[in-house]
């Protein structure tokens, strides 16, 4: 038996983690559904802060999380934080089939398995004492990890909020392709909090130049676990609000960090582990962060966004009923408006969701396979994301497609969507994504192409990024779908080389990290939907 490198560089992960026509990444061969992982972590022994559960829906619509500005933010508090987490990693229903019932969340994942835990780091809040809290989603509570004595925390008010992976909850499943979903699932995950954040009329910018240690530091997700799986850290985020201050160095915040009581013993999910997957923690040490010199702040288009048919919904009722679809109406035509919508959301724009909470510029950007769409021709369309893109894709991409620019579909920002290729790709796009039928059934599917830039062998935690913003347009879809009438769904599963030779990229200079596909959903009537927190009496 060879012995496994204790180090991947992403490519050589990537690599190996591709599904083949013939040949699936690594994985389980067989599965023990009645001893999965326990879905939510838990820290034992923490001092438990409940937070209040949204009654009403409010008064701010959909369209108002896409008009910067047009929200008066809301005061940075305890209730600000907890409806935050609520409508961005809270539960959004449970459903039950038989004897079966399950928690969605309002950030999806991979399998339903939810890798990514989240954390609040506050100072200064009126109605929260200073400290660093796990947030729970099945009681919707913060669990305090660490708490500071008043005399330490004499500053201004600051909230950061934290993002963690638990690799184990998606390799348990899914072998060594996991590491990919729990980074996509990094990305849904904060995407969801920007959304959540514009709800309050709040902005999130990620703080890029601290190290994964640090952040593992801060959030303490460094400390001994006693046995449970390990959290990796991700990412932290500061939330901007007015009276609020977003110091961002590390430095200040660890030496308030290091005089903290840590407390909380993690719970462990998957006491009898079948398998083991040592790639995974060999490309998560390949792509660890140092600490970096902060990176120019995001720049986007200015534009305003174009209208979605159900845009003045609530924004919260939107938030919170985003579900994927299980299976398509094969006959279901999407209108132009919506088809129109849904691009439009997807170019990066300054102080609207989820773009400025990235840590990179665009670049990652749609391939689209184009079934039923109200006055576009079924084919293959590419949608470059920055301006530089076009030239990218046209010289990575077969030199045989026409890219015919399409002036119906005018975009801000001197962005435009091109037609490649005109036929019949419903087989195509089904065979391509792990033959699911519902790439093939939706109206439109979409092919993630990230750039594959020599940064990415130079600074090999960008791999991770480029996940990140690829989750974020998957979350972006979810939710212009839900706005558009329509409903999304997720695609980790794809042949990675059989879409590449379709394509026909070239020197690996772009590489598909994740699918998706949108169009009008049909429903399961057997299963049965009931209330997130139910479960909860807060009286
Ligand atoms: C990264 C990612 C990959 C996914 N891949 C697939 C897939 O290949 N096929 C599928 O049917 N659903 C896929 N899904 C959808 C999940 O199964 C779904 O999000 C999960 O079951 C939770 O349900 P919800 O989205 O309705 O909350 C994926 C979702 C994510 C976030």
């Amino acid at each position: 038996m060879s012995a496994e490198p204790d180090r991947l560089s992403p490519r050589a992960y990537h690599d190996r983690t591709k599904h083949q026509l013939d040949r699936y990444a690594a994985g389980p061969g067989t599965l023990d559904w009645d001893a999965q992982p326990d879905p939510f972590r838990r820290y034992a022994d923490c001092p438990e802060f409940p937070l209040a559960l949204t009654t009403a829906p409010g008064t701010v619509s959909f369209g108002d999380l896409h008009r910067p500005g047009a929200i008066t933010p809301a005061p940075v508090d305890r209730a600000g934080v907890g409806r935050l987490l609520e409508v961005a990693l809270g539960l959004s229903a449970w459903k039950q089939y038989g004897p079966d019932r399950w928690a969605l969340r309002c950030n999806p994942s991979s399998g339903n398995l939810h890798p990514t835990e989240g954390y609040v780091v506050s100072r200064g809040l009126p109605d929260l004492p200073d400290g660093v809290y796990h947030y729970r989603p099945d009681q919707h509570l913060l669990e305090q990890r660490a708490g500071f004595s008043a005399a330490a925390t004499a500053s201004a008010p600051a909230v950061l909020l934290g993002l963690s992976s638990i690799h184990w909850r998606e390799a348990w499943k899914y072998g060594e392709r996991a590491y990919r979903y729990c980074q996509l699932d990094v990305g849904h995950a904060l995407a969801a909090l920007a959304y959540g954040a514009a709800l309050l009329g709040w902005q999130l910018r990620p703080l890029t130049e601290w190290s994964d240690a640090e952040v593992a530091r801060l959030l303490g997700v460094d400390q001994p676990t006693g046995g449970a799986e390990p959290e990796h850290p991700d990412l932290l985020l500061a939330i901007e609000a007015p009276g609020v201050a977003s110091p961002s160095d590390a430095e200040s915040w660890l030496a308030w960090a290091a005089a903290a009581t840590w407390r909380g013993r993690p719970n462990v999910l998957d006491p009898r582990p079948l398998y083991q997957w040592p790639v995974i923690e060999a490309v998560s040490q390949g792509t660890t962060k140092p600490a970096t010199p902060p990176l120019p702040a995001f720049e986007g288009v200015a534009a305003p966004c174009l209208p979605a048919p159900e845009d003045a919904r609530p924004a919260v009722d939107l938030l919170r009923q985003r579900r994927s679809a299980q299976a398509y109406d094969p006959a279901g035509t999407m209108d132009f408006v919506a088809f129109r919508c849904l691009l439009d959301r997807l170019v990066p724009r300054v102080g609207v969701p989820p773009w400025s909470a990235l840590p990179e510029s665009p670049k990652v950007h749609p391939v689209l396979f184009v079934h039923r769409v109200e006055g576009m021709t079924p084919g293959l369309y590419a949608l470059p994301r920055h301006t530089d893109a076009r030239a990218l894709l046209l010289g990575a991409l077969d030199q045989r497609f026409a890219w015919e620019a399409c002036p119906e579909v005018a975009l801000a920002g001197g962005l435009a969507l091109y037609r490649l290729f005109t036929g019949d790709v419903r087989r195509v796009a089904g065979l391509i994504s792990c033959h699911q039928a519902i790439a093939a059934q939706g109206a439109v599917a979409f092919a993630l192409l990230a750039e594959w830039t020599p940064e990415i062998e130079d600074e090999p935690w960008r791999y991770r990024w480029r996940h990140w913003e690829a989750g974020a347009l998957g979350q972006a879809l979810y939710l212009t779908a839900e706005a558009c009438g329509l409903r999304g769904t997720g695609i980790g599963c794809y042949f990675d080389e059989a879409l590449h030779e379709l394509l026909g990229v070239r020197d690996g200079r772009l590489q598909s990290l994740y699918h998706f596909t949108v169009g009008h959903p049909r429903h399961d009537t057997r299963i049965q939907t009931l209330p997130p927190y139910a479960h909860l009496r807060r009286d």
